[in-house]
């Protein structure tokens, strides 16, 4: 076998066909193996090649769950809301919470600002008050340079907003930056913003080049690279749930709803003060809100990076939520910021991305940032919750047990009589494999 073999040149010039057999080479059982991938190709061949060119040398499709969270009251309007995500407890502890807090007036959402930035990195030698003098004459022409880029996007509201010129050079020589924001309305933006700053960096060297009462040397500017921030701090949405501590009753039975408030309060200041309790405590928010990224087609990276660093704005990592007990109202809350669209790249492409906008109302990209926030926040919520009273275990392995079934390869009759069985036990790999074995042995 042609094991790990380094992959001759050419690679991405082969037929799929011829990739995928190539690949097959480097299993045990070849044949089944490109069996087994063919399988997961579209049975639809149009649909299939959409697949096949939104990346390079694709060979077959990997399936990822696409479930639903029914009824999420968000600022008192219904969603049904399109989670895709693997891990087996997240559509269910996202429905559970939109459960808990519809009955306790939902989810309350507002989009505080949608500023994206972007950045001209360039290098220069003269001297920087001159840079300073020349800026308003430069700012002017990268604006009338893209106005023909622009046009449309300033019809539909947006455009560029505001630049500035930042001086680096106590930090590296000769090294500056114009950052500009930007408004793309309801697109994410990434090729009209990365479009736009490539103008501006051609700009700026033209500019400079025509300077002709600068000596030679100084009339030429180094565009090191330009490129959009996924720093998106004023892209920012923020998501509350809120009721009187009483209403709280009943999660913990051993608990009042003011004692039990307390408690998921305390849990929730751990994650302000110890990072390593943070990321977990961001990773369970992160596992609704990237549910919806994905269902609709976005980029589920960059709103996690940004999100990561803006857990990190005062100097710390730290949770991106928060809870008050003010006048013995539960208040828990979410500030995120979210680069999202609902008009162009995939999500118009991706067939299911369109569905799910669909199915969500067609909603604006700052009513998605409100959605996928609020999922977030359902998801934090129940994590917490499930964390300060039973534990996520019970919750998880339950919702785990089908995975444990399949890998131990019961049959339909022993899945049934094991969920039965598991009802009210705790759910392990070792004890639901003795559990088949002891079927067997009757
Ligand atoms: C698991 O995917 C997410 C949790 O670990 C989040 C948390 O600890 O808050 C349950």
């Amino acid at each position: 076998m042609a094991y790990r073999e380094h992959i001759k040149k050419g690679f991405s010039k082969l037929l799929k066909e011829e990739k995928l057999k190539l690949i097959a080479n480097y299993f045990e059982n070849p044949g089944e193996v490109v069996k087994l991938l063919k399988s997961y190709w579209h049975s639809d061949s149009k649909q299939q090649e959409l697949f096949d060119e939104f990346s390079e040398n694709t060979i077959t499709n990997f399936f990822i769950p696409y479930g639903i969270s029914p009824n999420v009251t968000i600022n008192g309007k219904n969603y049904i809301v399109p989670m895709v995500i693997e891990e087996s407890s997240v559509v269910a502890a996202a429905s559970a919470a939109a459960k808990f807090w519809g009955e306790r007036g939902g989810f309350h959402a507002e989009v505080i600002d949608v500023r994206k930035v972007g950045q001209v990195h360039f290098g220069w030698s003269g001297d920087k008050a001159k840079l300073q003098e020349l800026f308003p004459q430069i700012k002017e022409r990268l604006l009338a340079d893209t106005a023909g880029m622009t046009e449309k996007m300033v019809k539909r509201g947006g455009g560029i907003l505001n630049m500035e010129l930042l001086d680096f050079t106590d930090q590296i020589e000769d090294y500056y930056q114009i950052r500009v924001q930007f408004n793309t309305c309801d697109s994410m933006g990434a090729n009209f913003i990365n479009s736009a700053l490539e103008q501006f960096g051609h700009s700026l060297q033209d500019f400079f080049a025509e300077q002709k009462d600068l000596p030679e040397e100084l009339r030429k500017v180094e565009i090191i690279m330009t490129i959009l921030s996924n720093n998106t701090p004023d892209c920012r949405v923020k998501v509350w749930v809120e009721c009187p501590v009483k209403k709280m009753e009943g999660i913990d039975e051993h608990l009042s709803g003011a004692e039990y408030a307390k408690k998921f309060k305390k849990a929730v200041d751990i994650a302000h003060i110890d990072p390593y309790r943070a990321t977990t405590h961001n990773k369970g928010i992160y596992n609704g809100i990237d549910a919806v990224v994905i269902a609709t087609g976005n980029d589920f990276r960059a709103v996690e990076a940004a999100g990561h660093t803006y857990a990190s704005r005062n100097g710390r990592y730290e949770s991106l939520s928060s809870v008050t007990l003010d006048n013995d109202i539960f208040r828990f809350e979410l500030e995120v910021p979210m680069a999202l669209g609902t008009v162009g790249g995939l999500t118009s492409l991706h067939p299911l991305a369109k569905k799910s906008l669909e199915l969500l109302g067609n909603p604006t990209a700052s009513e998605l940032m409100m959605v996928a926030a609020t999922m977030g926040l359902a998801n934090n919520f129940s994590a917490v919750r499930s964390l300060t009273t039973k534990g996520i275990q019970a919750g998880h392995m339950k919702m785990h047990l089908n995975n444990i079934l399949n890998q131990l390869q019961a049959t339909e009759e022993e899945k049934r009589k094991a969920r039965e069985y598991f009802k009210d036990k705790t759910v392990s790999f070792d004890g639901v494999e003795k559990y088949l074995n002891s079927l067997k042995d009757k």
